[in-house]
């Protein structure tokens, strides 16, 4: 059976990256260089897709890599592990090195194999169920510098949803992280996050312990002219036609944005399967478009519940929707400007000129106009 045409929920395979060619050419250089990277970005804006792409590129360039996603862990122990496992398997080839000792203990011949390979990191099994939490976070933290320099390899360490280290440790987590990887001279760290103020926060505030540890990098938006060769590429892979102006029309719908373009495009084409069409008109894109809005729902309502914490957010946001002006004489102008910083920081809305702000996701304001008005 065909995979699915237009990936969604998660990080894409290698073909269907669609841009952002310098940028990755200039992540894969710096991170080979030794430079360690911060970059933040809203849900959905494609970073993890970004970062294991550099990754695939660097492992094939011969550097070591290792990810974990601290968004999936809940406590020291599992952070030390997942750590553990993802630069082992640089050596070992098994994806869980800790879960496949355990299988192959089960056999002597099996089990020798594997320890064989770690012998001289002095990690076996024993090891990790008689250690405790904080002896293996250490460990875990050493240990990418310390398999580097064995190796004689350069190392890429991706940490991605970083923010969340404090939420399943706790807020020394940073401190004890930084005093690890600034002696390290093999290993380089690309470092993600969703929650961009945290993340600001965490690397250029003077306090903070990952001051200056690493280069923020602003992630660039994906070029109309790749999407429009992607978008044509894939529906002509299943003998679809879809012309210039239609996908001008899903453009200026989606404004470009990663996840909703692919989502758009997805619902178009099981739109024109159940229609049994082979061209995408403009009632199909119609069609695709308010599916794909349906099922953004839930992710905006879940934006907006975060948001609504903030006294009158929702009446600002249906103000600058519908394009009036956003300051209303029912509110304080200073109370409407803080909201208005507020939804800045967020990424909510970017300013486009004196007093005016226009929504960054396209498809979150038709939601609200459709749904609050
Ligand atoms: N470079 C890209 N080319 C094509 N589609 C992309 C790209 N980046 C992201 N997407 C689309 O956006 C979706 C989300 O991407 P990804 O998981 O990488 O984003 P993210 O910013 O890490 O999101 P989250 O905040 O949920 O972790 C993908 O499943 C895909 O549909
Ligand atoms: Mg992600």
């Amino acid at each position: 059976m065909p995979g699915k045409l237009f990936p969604l929920g998660g990080p894409v395979p290698e073909k269907d990256v669609v841009d952002r060619e310098e940028f990755l050419a200039s992540l894969q250089i710096r991170l080979s260089e030794g430079q360690s990277i911060m970059l933040a970005g809203p849900r959905r804006i494609g970073k993890t897709s970004l970062a294991y792409e550099v990754l695939r590129r660097l492992k094939k360039q011969g550097f070591y890599t290792a990810s974990i996603d601290f968004f999936r862990l809940s406590n020291k122990r599992e952070l030390a592990i997942s750590l553990i496992n993802a630069c082992l398997e640089n050596r070992t080839g098994v994806r869980k090195t800790f879960d496949a000792l355990k299988d192959r203990a089960k056999t002597i011949a099996g089990m020798a194999k594997l320890t064989v390979k770690l012998e001289d990191l002095e990690f076996s099994l024993k090891f990790l169920d008689e250690t405790n939490d904080d002896t293996l976070l250490d460990y875990a933290l050493d240990l990418p510098e310390v398999l580097a320099k064995r190796d004689r390899k350069s190392m890429v360490v991706l940490l991605d949803e970083f923010q969340d280290a404090s939420r399943i440790v706790d807020t020394n987590i940073y401190k004890k992280m930084r005093s690890y990887f600034q002696n390290q001279e093999n290993v380089s760290y690309l470092f993600l996050g969703s929650k961009e103020g945290m993340m600001e926060t965490l690397f250029s505030n003077r306090q903070e312990a990952f001051y200056r540890f690493a280069t923020i990098l602003p992630i660039p938006p994906i070029s109309e002219r790749s999407w429009a060769d992607y978008i044509t590429q894939k529906f002509s892979e299943r003998n679809i036609r879809i012309n210039a102006e239609i996908i001008k029309e899903i453009l200026r719908k989606t404004g470009g944005h990663p996840h909703d373009t692919m989502l758009v495009c997805s619902e178009t084409y099981y739109a024109l399967l159940e229609a049994e069409k082979s061209d995408v008109t403009p009632g199909i894109l119609r069609l695709g478009y308010d599916r794909a809005l349906l099922t953004l729902a839930q992710v905006y309502d879940e934006i907006l519940d975060e948001l609504s914490q903030r006294f009158q957010v929702r009446h600002i946001l249906k103000r600058i929707a519908a394009g009036s002006n956003v300051y209303d004489k029912k509110l304080n102008p200073n109370e409407t400007k803080r909201i208005i910083d507020f939804l800045v920081s967020k990424a909510i809305i970017e300013k486009t000129g004196r007093g005016s702000y226009k929504f960054t996701e396209p498809m979150f304001q038709e939601y609200i106009l459709r749904e609050f008005s």
